[in-house]
């Protein structure tokens, strides 16, 4: 019986040492130490030996299947892995290659602007307010003081729907401006106020350097009880000097818009010369930055907001311009072309 069991030693290490595949392995695993397998079968005839003989042989092939088993798992291992390295090999994979870029893209520098402009007027105290580039001609210009044939209209070449008018609203138009959210805002929150409305506005524009068809403006409005135009100063320069990061000065000319009284232009102290006169301010040491004014009294009666006890005012500014400025780009046309030459340096 010895004899056998060292036979069969040796047959396995044998074969063992021959087996090149992961499934030829497998085969000689069953053969020696399956449950049909050669040291299984010793050890079942194991029941017709004599007590001696069970102790004595049952140990040693305990053992050989031990000793075995330990064999088969490294030898597993080691095929195994040079299996898969040939698979790797005539795979043609390189793992040296390089890994293919992944191109991030990045937000465009009217959207940066916006997000900077909500995040300081977020500071102090405005909601951002969102509201539609389809406007109706009401908000765009009734609401505003502009009545259909007043003079006022033509300041805003209008691009109209080509849809039926409604009796109430009127015609549908791509909003001139942002300013018809100051109505609708009212409506919506009544007094009192703070908000700012970024978005896309439109006009019949002859494109040049500094004129697109599709722009960006912010609307400021704040209303409450005793607001003056103080305040409007107050907050421009303060906003003005936390976007270009020093100290701005602004001053008030008389300007015209319906929906104001007083209007006011807004002008900024030069970025580009420290208001000492330059070519951009042209000498002047300011630069136009907006429109604003005291909220006509008609608006605030669009609005619902009684105008004997609230009173604010509104501005509206140009963001595009505002982008160019900040950037030193000298044609709107590059903002808004789509070229990434030149959207990828900002
Ligand atoms: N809506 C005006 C424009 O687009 C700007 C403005 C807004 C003026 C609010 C006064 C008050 O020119």
């Amino acid at each position: 019986m010895d004899d056998k069991l060292k036979k069969l030693e040796s047959a396995a290490l044998k074969a063992l040492k021959e087996a090149s595949s992961p499934d030829e392995l497998k085969n000689l695993e069953k053969k020696f130490l399956g449950k049909s397998g050669e040291i299984t079968g010793i050890l079942k005839g194991l029941a017709s030996l004599s007590i001696e003989e069970k102790k004595s042989i049952g140990k040693a092939a305990n053992d050989l299947k031990k000793t075995l088993a330990a064999k088969f798992k490294n030898c597993c291992n080691k095929i195994e892995m040079e299996h898969l390295n040939k698979t790797l090999e005539s795979d043609e994979i390189d793992l040296s290659a390089p890994g293919r870029k992944h191109h991030i893209g990045h937000i465009h520098p009217i959207a940066q602007t916006q997000e900077e402009v909500e995040r300081i007027f977020g500071q102090m105290g405005f909601t951002v307010i969102d509201g539609p580039e389809v406007e109706s001609e009401y908000y765009n210009f009734e609401g505003l003081n502009i009545p259909a044939h007043h003079p006022a209209r033509d300041m805003q070449d209008t691009f109209f729907i080509d849809k039926a008018a409604d009796k109430k609203e009127g015609r549908l138009v791509l909003r001139t401006h942002t300013s018809p959210n100051q109505v609708r805002t009212m409506e919506k929150y009544g007094a009192p106020l703070r908000i700012i409305v970024p978005g896309r506005t439109f006009r019949n524009e002859a494109t040049d350097a500094s004129h697109e068809h599709t722009f960006d403006q912010v609307e400021g409005l704040m209303i409450d009880e005793n607001i003056s135009i103080s305040h409007l100063k107050g907050v421009m320069q303060e906003f003005l000097s936390r976007l270009f990061d020093k100290e701005m000065k602004v001053r008030f000319r008389p300007g015209y818009f319906p929906f104001v009284e007083p209007g006011i232009e807004l002008d900024m102290s030069c970025i580009f010369c420290e208001s000492k006169g330059c070519k951009v301010c042209k000498k002047t040491g300011w630069i136009e930055f907006m429109g604003c004014g005291m909220v006509h009294p008609n608006v605030l009666k669009a609005g619902g907001i009684d105008s004997e006890k609230y009173q604010g005012w509104a501005f509206g500014f140009g963001l595009t311009r505002l982008v160019m400025m900040r950037y030193g780009i000298n044609d709107i046309r590059h903002l808004t072309g789509g070229d990434l030459r030149i959207l990828n340096q900002f």
